[in-house]
């Protein structure tokens, strides 16, 4: 029975990560991964950059710029609507959780 018990636990373990796994899964599926990275900047700003500027008290700000788009805080190019590219309001804010949970560890 022992091979059985080592496949439970693999299986266990592999579901305790899941939940980051989903929500970067999900920024992929929406395309926010074309212009964004989780730790330097493509077109938008990384992802940690973002996490390391804001508290948790902006995530309603970050959530309606993420739907209705907007430029100016990291630079000249601004983010596209991405409510017009088929992203709803929970899932923005779903994003916009997961984004500012990625702030690096301090050394
Ligand atoms: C077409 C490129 C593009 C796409 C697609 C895109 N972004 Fe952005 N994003 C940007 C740019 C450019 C900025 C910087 C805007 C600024 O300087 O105000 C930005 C900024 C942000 C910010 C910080 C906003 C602020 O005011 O500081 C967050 C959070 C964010 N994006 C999340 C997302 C999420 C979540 C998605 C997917 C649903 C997404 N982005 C899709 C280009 C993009």
């Amino acid at each position: 029975m022992k091979p059985l018990f080592a496949v439970i636990a693999v299986v266990a373990s592999a579901a305790i990560s899941a939940p980051a796994l989903a929500n970067q899964e999900l920024a992929q599926k929406k395309g926010c991964l074309m212009c964004h990275a989780i730790d330097k900047k493509i077109i938008g700003p990384a992802y940690q950059d973002v996490a390391a500027a804001y508290t948790s008290e902006h995530v309603e700000q970050l959530t309606k710029k993420v739907l209705n788009g907007g430029g100016g805080v990291w630079g000249t190019a601004r983010m596209v609507p991405n409510k017009d590219r088929g992203v709803t309001e929970a899932e923005a804010k779903q994003l916009v959780e997961w984004v500012l949970s990625l702030k690096k560890k301090a050394p």
